[in-house]
């Protein structure tokens, strides 16, 4: 590169970073700062808690899989290890209250029902229709979403109960909606939980309030973007007692290899 395109890029760059100050100045656009919360998966310890995991997957179908896919999930990820652990049954008999559209013997389109080896079904035909039904915005994809964003679980939280009234003076577009977490503060999503009670979980449970609701569906979706974290974190607590072990054993080697010789 020649001192003369360095030159350039420089006096680009520091133009750039003057072009851009007056808007961070106003700073009311910039996203708010998500309240971290206490997740039972954090840490080296850390594990899911099953019936909360269980509640989140059912505000996921009865709320969210309205609009959003989870295209990397199936439905015998429900019962493994690590996770939900539904039962193989109540899994069987999740995947067949689904439809999914196949061809018959003789080549023609029909309707079967869904089995456990089935991916999650996704809400549209296509992005062109999920576009259609959502103000031109596209729902994204669920399955890695507590990975994708900055502030991971702690953004998706906050996010989805952190509507509020526009402030006066804010000219909100058409369509779109007050939310102080999203980045440029509109965005296309509603409110997804709009009242406590509106899903129903099974006796013992907590209650179904906002907070509660929200906090379950991103637990479940924390376990979503990693299924294996579990085993990951039981494996890492084995290897470093392991290295632990084996670092002794090897100093009280070492002590006694050298034990005659002058060093
Ligand atoms: C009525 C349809 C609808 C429902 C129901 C819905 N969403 Fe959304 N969601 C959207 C749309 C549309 C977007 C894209 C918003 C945009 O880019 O302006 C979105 C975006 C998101 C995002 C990404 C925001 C970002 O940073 O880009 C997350 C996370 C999310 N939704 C989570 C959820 C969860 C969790 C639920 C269930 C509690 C849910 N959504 C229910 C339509 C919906």
């Amino acid at each position: 590169m020649t001192l003369k395109v360095l030159l350039g890029r420089l006096v680009l760059g520091v133009s750039l970073m003057f072009a851009a100050s007056p808007a961070m100045a106003e700073g009311a656009l910039v996203a708010k700062h998500p309240e971290p919360q206490a997740w039972s998966s954090d840490g080296v310890f850390g594990k899911f808690d099953r019936q909360q995991l269980q509640r989140g997957y059912q505000v996921y179908k009865e709320v969210c899989a309205a609009c959003h896919a989870m295209h990397l999930l199936s439905f015998r990820n429900l019962s493994q290890p690590g996770g939900p652990e539904f039962s193989v049954a109540q899994v069987k008999a999740l995947a067949a209250s689904f439809k999914y559209p196949a061809l018959d013997d003789k080549g023609e389109p029909i309707e079967r029902t869904g089995t456990p080896a089935d991916r999650f079904p996704s809400p549209f035909p296509n992005d062109v229709a999920a576009r259609a039904a959502n103000n031109n915005a596209l729902p994204p994809d669920l399955s890695v979403m507590t990975k994708a964003r900055h502030g991971g679980a702690n953004y998706v939280y906050n996010l989805i109960i952190g509507y509020s009234d526009a402030p006066a003076g804010f000219s909100l577009l058409p369509g779109l909606n007050y939310n102080e977490y999203f980045e440029g503060h509109q965005l296309a999503m509603p409110a997804p939980l709009v009242s406590d009670g509106q899903v129903t979980w099974p006796e013992g449970n907590p209650p179904a309030t906002k907070q509660q609701m929200a906090k379950d569906v991103t637990a479940f979706l924390i376990w979503a973007a990693e299924p294996k974290m579990e085993e990951r974190k039981e494996l890492g607590v084995q290897v470093m007692i392991f290295l632990t072990l084996l670092a002794v054993l090897l100093f009280f080697a070492y002590k006694r290899v050298w034990r005659d010789v002058e060093h």
